[in-house]
């Protein structure tokens, strides 16, 4: 997820902004740049991949002496990771720098083309920039047109903008993309997508609130909300760097699980109307020329892949089938030029996906990539990729990439399904209904959290989990005994509750504990079945349900969703804090489980 920064002082600002940059990399980027304002110069640089190429970049630039400075750190949504994409974005007198996705991108540029706006790169955030200066050559002030063009953009967005018309000002806006503002003695002011730039710098901070939106000079902070102006909530910065880095959670792990309902809005974001999903990056796939999918990923992302078998039969009306990459390599697999190969991968630089994908290009399968890094291996030689916008993931167990995986797949089954004509359009609105509510779904609550962490300590012993479940929740079970397994080390297992009969019911006693996905809207009696068989037998039972259980010995209620997929984002929640409560209670380290790595390169 990209990252700003912004400064009005005395300070070097290229040192100041890189530093600040520096701060901000734990949230992944692909390029980077920064734009300094002195003495009615605009001096803007940008480099593509690390920092350190920024730095070599601007080595014989200075920018001190009193001036002002904005910074952007990258990850790419609209548009490809090249310099031309990286920020800041400039009109004719004016840079600006964004965080966000601009929903309604397309109508602005479009007006704006029409109009002979020039435009350089593929970004959405390019229209602010445009509009802002079309504004002022229709004869309006900075801070009209600032405010104008604000009003105009729809999406999610924190903005920096500085133009040649204000030399001594920075304007700002956010909305649903964190931004905050600070100051210090020296009357310095700053600007931030998080608290670690700002540290040992500003001594007060406001973080902004949505709606917000405003302009900063060296004397002034003015903050706006519905044209009113607002009196800013000062607050003394924090002093805990890393503390800062996780937004105040314990782990990352912790602050990725909470992060899930913010940033599924970023995968939706640009891609769902009230009546049809939009996906452009597939428009030259002929979905009628394909009769199948085979999916290839490892670990959590094959666990994405299972849920989507279901989705796609059931939605687009499309043979699928997923395999573990690494068995796909060697089984010598009949391959048809009809199948559209699906990999799926957080990294995009899984080695044995990557492998799996070379096999079906060199067959002359069509391929599609599911991935959340642009210009990583995968997307690469893919044809064409659909980005999942979650943003860097650092615990090794992932928790965010997952659910923006299975939305995004959720996505391309309704998109497969449109373009097939196999769903109804009274079908195609209430998936969109329900896809609309994820985001709601997705925040976790208090009470849940607080319950989960109690009822972990009876569960730091046993033989064994068993996570059982039936249809996506199948695949959903599985996904959280990879969970407890990876950073609890205990032995868990996820299996299709039906099955459990043939085989695994001979583990059962008391010390076995079964963690059971009991879902109101698929198959609830068949699945209270099992439970009974595994009851019978003595089993100690933890039932994850909106349905009380008498007969088990523990229950995480679930709201009353009335779609499966509401019920299984909420599930997927509530297993993810299971296991990461179960491992802080065994010592473990969360982001950094022994023996695992984020990224296998290796095969
Ligand atoms: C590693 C990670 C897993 C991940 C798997 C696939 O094993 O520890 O969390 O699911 O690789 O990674 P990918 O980047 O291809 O999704």
């Amino acid at each position: 997820m990209c990252g700003i920064i912004g400064y009005i002082g005395e300070r070097e600002k290229k040192e100041f902004l890189i530093n600040g940059l520096k701060e901000l990399e734990y949230r992944g980027y692909d390029s980077a740049g920064i734009a300094t304002f002195k003495n009615g110069h605009i001096s803007s640089y940008r480099a593509l991949g690390k920092l350190e190429n920024l730095i070599h970049k601007t080595d014989l630039f200075s920018s001190d002496g009193f001036g002002l400075g904005i910074g952007h750190t990258r990850w790419a949504t609209h548009g490809k990771p090249t310099e031309i994409n990286a920020h800041p974005h400039c009109g004719e007198f004016s840079h600006i720098i964004h965080n966000g996705i601009i929903e309604n991108h397309r109508e602005i540029k479009k007006n704006l083309l029409s109009k002979g706006v020039k435009f350089l790169s593929q970004t959405d955030s390019e229209v602010i920039v445009h509009q802002f200066e079309k504004f002022i050559s229709e004869g309006m002030d900075a801070k009209k047109a600032f405010k104008n063009t604000i009003e105009i953009v729809q999406g999610a967005y924190a903005i920096l903008l500085i133009t040649k018309d204000e030399p001594d000002t920075i304007f700002f806006a956010k909305s649903r993309v964190p931004l905050m503002l600070g100051t210090n003695r020296k009357k310095e002011k700053f600007m931030s997508s998080s608290d670690a730039p700002l540290m040992g710098h500003a001594t007060e901070v406001v973080y902004l609130e949505d709606g917000e939106y405003g302009w900063i000079t060296k004397d002034e902070i003015s903050i706006f909300a519905d044209e009113q102006l607002v009196t800013p909530k000062f607050i003394t910065l924090k002093k805990n760097k890393i503390h800062a880095q996780k937004n105040g959670f314990r782990f990352f792990m912790e602050k990725e699980i909470y992060e899930q309902s913010n940033v599924i809005s970023e995968t939706f974001m640009g891609r769902v109307s009230n009546d049809s999903i939009e996906l452009e990056e597939l428009n030259n796939i002929d979905f009628n020329n394909i009769d199948s999918i085979k999916i290839c990923a490892c670990g959590t992302s094959y666990h994405a892949g299972l849920v989507a078998t279901y989705l796609f039969e059931r939605l687009s009306k499309i043979k699928c089938q997923v395999e573990i990459a690494s068995e796909f390599r060697y089984k010598e697999p009949l391959l048809d030029k009809k199948t559209l190969f699906l990999s799926i991968s957080q990294s995009g630089e899984t080695a044995d996906t990557l492998e799996a994908l070379k096999i079906a290009k060199i067959a002359g399968l069509t391929s599609l990539a599911i991935c959340n890094v642009d210009n990583s291996s995968i997307v690469r030689l893919s044809d064409v990729t659909l980005l999942t916008r979650a943003g860097i993931e650092r615990g090794v167990a992932s928790t965010k990439a997952f659910a923006t995986q299975v939305a995004t797949l959720w996505l391309l089954a309704l998109y497969i399904g449109k373009n097939r004509k196999t769903i109804s359009k009274e079908k195609m609105r209430t998936e969109i209904e329900a896809l609309l509510r994820i985001p709601s779904v997705l925040v976790v609550k208090n009470s849940t959290h607080e319950k989960i962490k109690r009822l972990s300590k009876r569960y730091l012993h046993g033989h064994g989990f068993f996570f059982i479940g039936r249809d996506i929740f199948f695949p959903l079970a599985l996904e959280g005994a990879l969970k407890l397994k990876e950073i609890s080390y205990l032995h868990a297992e996820g299996y299709p509750a039906g099955e459990m009969k043939h085989g695994p019911i001979a583990l059962v006693d008391s010390e076995l504990f079964t963690i059971a996905l009991m879902p109101q809207t698929i198959l609830y009696d068949k699945i209270k079945n099992n439970v009974e068989e595994l009851s019978a037998r003595d089993a100690t039972i933890l039932a994850i349900s909106p349905k009380k259980l008498n007969l088990a010995d523990d229950f995480i209620k679930t709201s009353n969703q009335s779609h499966p997929m509401s019920e299984f984002f909420e599930m997927m929640i509530i297993m993810q804090i299971l296991a990461l409560e179960i491992a802080v209670r065994l010592g473990n380290d969360i982001d950094m489980p022994r023996n695992l790595a984020k990224s296998v390169t290796v095969e």
